[in-house]
């Protein structure tokens, strides 16, 4: 384990501390070699009222001063109240934090806004990152907005949607076929090597810091409230643990009383730690076998940062099947008029599994992360059979809908 080495106050708001450099790219992530802490304080927190914005939080983000140049328009995502979800689950105070509603359709474009805003500023022309897909697309696009150059390094399985986001963009793309950990290390070990600016969340500091900002409004939009339950999917861990991040900050920032419980969702057929927090042994890679791409993640790389944010909320974990995912699916679009991919859906599917376990009340107020859209993805969901084909006629019109 790397040891601290110093602390330096490198933003105007912000101090860095760092960790001892260890040569192998998951050993440093899991120590985290670099984390953001600031003088909280309740004059940190914006106003109530004005517009949300992931720029809003900006006195609790690693960012220089000076205006923002990144162009694309981040954060400020919607909290959906749900009632067809609350009816469906028997919840009365269910809400979805909808994170599809962003540059590429992912909770990832916060994070690549505030790592591109630095690229931008220390004119650093290429950027990488190594993905199961939604980070590489929300990089490529990202990075084509402000004339940078985006190398990606992806899984094998990718999906062809995704890859032919990343194409469109402009960026290269080198698919590996040992899987997702080789290819994170070969993105290390490029960027090293040829000087590029590594997105990788976990090793690259300022993904975390963006991505809290979620908690951040999800407090606002409940009027400067925290939420019960927290519930949010868990692959490689970042997103669990800046949502953590966020909320701890509020509370230490004198505004808040208490975080929410945070409770992870992984796949029942890749939860190394959901079995960690089970057996109490250390996180153990898990061949993933799940069509959530999203988290299929062997061995995560903020695993131990997860088991504690969950550890001090008071919260918990669940698994879901992919056929849970799949009705989830179903269940958010046809109930809900929501989008979600199978990873983005979830939280849903958790929160279900959750209720059902007893881990939440039904009348705890809720917030479930949806993290990824459907239209990356569209063979998932309901299969298509046919459309009804009829002569423009009243008749039939009434007697399908009936039928229906
Ligand atoms: C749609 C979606 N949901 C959830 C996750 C899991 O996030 P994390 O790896 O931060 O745990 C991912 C990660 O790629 C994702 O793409």
């Amino acid at each position: 384990m790397g040891q601290p080495t110093g602390a330096t106050v490198v933003y105007p708001n912000a101090t860095e501390e760092r960790f001892d450099d260890a040569t192998d790219a998951l050993e440093r992530m899991n120590q985290g070699i670099i984390e953001y802490s600031y003088d909280y304080a309740p004059a940190l927190i914006p106003e109530a009222g004005g517009e949300l914005s992931l720029w809003r939080y900006r006195d609790l983000l690693p960012l220089p001063e000076g205006a923002v140049q990144y162009p694309l328009q981040i954060g400020g995502t919607p909290l959906h109240p749900v009632p067809g979800l609350r009816e469906l689950l028997g919840m009365s105070d269910l809400w979805v934090k909808d994170e599809t509603r962003t540059p590429t359709g992912s909770n990832k474009d916060r994070a690549t806004a505030l790592v591109l805003e630095h690229a931008i500023r220390d004119d650093r022309p290429v950027v990488s990152c190594a993905s199961t897909g939604n980070v590489a697309a929300s990089l490529a696009i990202g990075a084509a907005s402000c004339g940078r150059k985006a190398v990606i390094f992806v899984p094998a399985h990718a999906s062809d949607a995704k890859l032919r986001l990343m194409r469109l963009a402009g960026a290269t793309i080198l698919q590996i076929r040992q899987g997702y950990e080789a290819a994170f290390k070969l993105s290390e070990e490029a960027a090293a090597a040829f000087g590029w600016y590594s997105r990788n969340t976990g090793y690259n500091p300022l993904t975390t810091e963006a991505k809290k900002t979620v908690a951040l409004e999800i407090w606002e939009q409940f009027g400067r409230q925290m939420p019960d339950v927290m519930v949010s999917p868990v692959g490689d861990g970042p997103t669990l643990s800046a949502l953590a991040k966020g909320f701890r900050e509020l509370v230490a920032c004198g505004v808040a009383e208490r975080m929410p419980r945070i409770i992870g969702v992984q796949a029942e057929g890749c939860q190394p730690i959901v079995r960690a927090w089970r057996t109490g042994e250390p996180i153990a890679a898990s061949e993933p076998d799940t069509l959530a791409d999203g988290i299929a993640v062997e061995m995560p790389v903020s695993g131990p940062s997860v088991l504690r944010d969950v550890r001090e909320s008071g919260g918990d974990f669940v698994t879901v099947s992919d056929d849970d995912l799949l009705q989830a699916i179903n269940d958010m679009a046809e109930r809900g008029g929501l989008l979600a991919e199978p990873a983005g859906a979830a939280g849903f599917a958790g929160t279900k599994a959750a209720l059902s376990e007893g881990l939440i009340g039904s009348d705890e107020r809720v917030a479930v992360l949806m993290t990824g859209t459907l239209f990356k993805n569209m063979s998932y969901g309901r299969a298509f059979t046919k459309a009804h084909e009829i002569d423009a006629d009243l008749g039939q019109v009434r007697e399908i809908v009936e039928a229906e």
